[in-house]
């Protein structure tokens, strides 16, 4: 009898979710009936929406209940099908949860194909998966970028922001990232090709930022919040675009509802920015397009990525803790099988 592992929410996180707040589970797989698919999970994606689904809170998103599978992205193979959409080695992507094994239904709209002419397995995890997606539609549609303007984004060696200023220079702008450290200052800068980039813990972080937009800010993209945005919301030009993409800092907030977020931040300014939250579901039917577009930069050598990879599905809630403060350099992916 085949097995799966899966990783439950055992109780709500009080701040920092503890160990103690999932749960591994080993059971057995359902027998697969007449349209579905056994997919084996290989790469196992950690993002930082999935901590605020671990709180009883309102949200976009219904929250996780308790006993639930943590919610995910993962990619991997089709072991078996008795469907015409899929054949056994198929690649694909399943938002399906922290789980080793997936019985699908092939039609579930949570199951995808994955395409490796655009990018690896692990890749339509991160740079050509939902983070880059997320880039790609929230610059072009709510930043509204034009060449010659400045763009502020931080968290710039990650997943979305390391997609998000390398698009900015493409599209002939100036790209200035924020990051938490030298080395991914670097990174973004010596890599990348940002223009400037700044670590948000050094000292003088505010002056270091007014002195990298000598123009002001014409976007700021907004990954992070808290003191990164108000040392940004003062260097904001008139006319100024802000796509509210997340805002991480607050994340492990005790109470999440009470945070004071970008949008308290950004509605006290006397000239207040365009700005909105926005979803990369918004996009859902052109994902093909920013698939295709961010591999093809990648063929070209236009766009570069990082992955942080950790090995091992139980591991996964040691990760998760890690890149919500920082620890990975890159996309957080989970090695779950070859
Ligand atoms: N709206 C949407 O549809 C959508 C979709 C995907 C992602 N998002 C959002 O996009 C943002 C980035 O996600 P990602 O997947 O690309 O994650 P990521 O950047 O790969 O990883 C998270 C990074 O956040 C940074 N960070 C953590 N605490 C911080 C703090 N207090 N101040 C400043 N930076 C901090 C850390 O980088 P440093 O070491 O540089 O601090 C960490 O590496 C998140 O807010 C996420 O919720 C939104």
């Amino acid at each position: 009898m085949a097995m799966n592992t899966r990783i439950v929410l055992a109780r709500r996180p009080e701040g920092e979710p503890a160990d103690d707040c999932f749960r591994v589970e080993t059971v057995e797989l359902p027998e697969l009936q007449d349209g579905q698919i056994l997919i084996k999970v290989c790469w196992l994606s950690l993002d930082p929406y999935m901590r605020p689904r671990m709180n009883d809170m309102k949200s976009y998103a219904k929250p996780l209940q308790i006993g639930d599978v943590m919610t995910g992205e993962s990619t991997g193979v089709v072991l078996e099908s008795k469907s015409d959409k899929y054949r056994p080695g198929d690649h694909v992507a399943a938002h399906l949860g922290w789980q080793s094994h997936i019985v699908a239904d092939a039609d579930n709209p949570a199951v995808m194909p994955v395409d490796l002419a655009n990018g690896t397995l692990s890749a339509h995890l991160g740079v050509v998966g939902m983070p880059g997606r997320t880039a790609y539609f929230g610059l072009r549609e709510v930043g509204k970028p034009k060449a010659g303007e400045t763009l502020v984004v931080a968290a710039a060696s990650g997943a979305v922001g390391s997609v998000v200023g390398q698009m900015a220079k493409i599209l002939g702008l100036r790209a200035v990232g924020v990051a938490g450290g030298p080395e991914k200052c670097r990174y973004a800068t010596e890599e990348l090709g940002f223009d400037a980039c700044i670590d948000y813990k050094s000292d003088d972080f505010a002056k270091k930022l007014a002195a990298a937009c000598p123009d002001g800010i014409d976007v700021y993209f907004e990954n992070v919040g808290g003191a990164v945005t108000k040392a940004v919301a003062g260097l904001l030009n008139p006319g100024a675009r802000v796509p509210i993409c997340g805002y991480i800092s607050n994340y492990n907030d005790a109470d999440l509802e009470q945070a004071e977020t970008p949008f308290h931040i950004l509605k006290r300014l006397d000239s207040v920015p365009e700005h909105r939250f926005f979803l990369v579901t918004e996009w859902q039917e052109r994902w093909c397009e920013a698939t295709r577009q961010l591999g093809q930069w990648i063929k070209e050598g236009k766009l570069k990525y990082r992955e942080s990879v950790g090995e091992g599905l139980e591991n996964a809630p040691e990760y998760f803790r890690g890149m919500l403060k920082g620890r990975n350099f890159g996309k957080q992916l989970v090695k779950v099988a070859d």
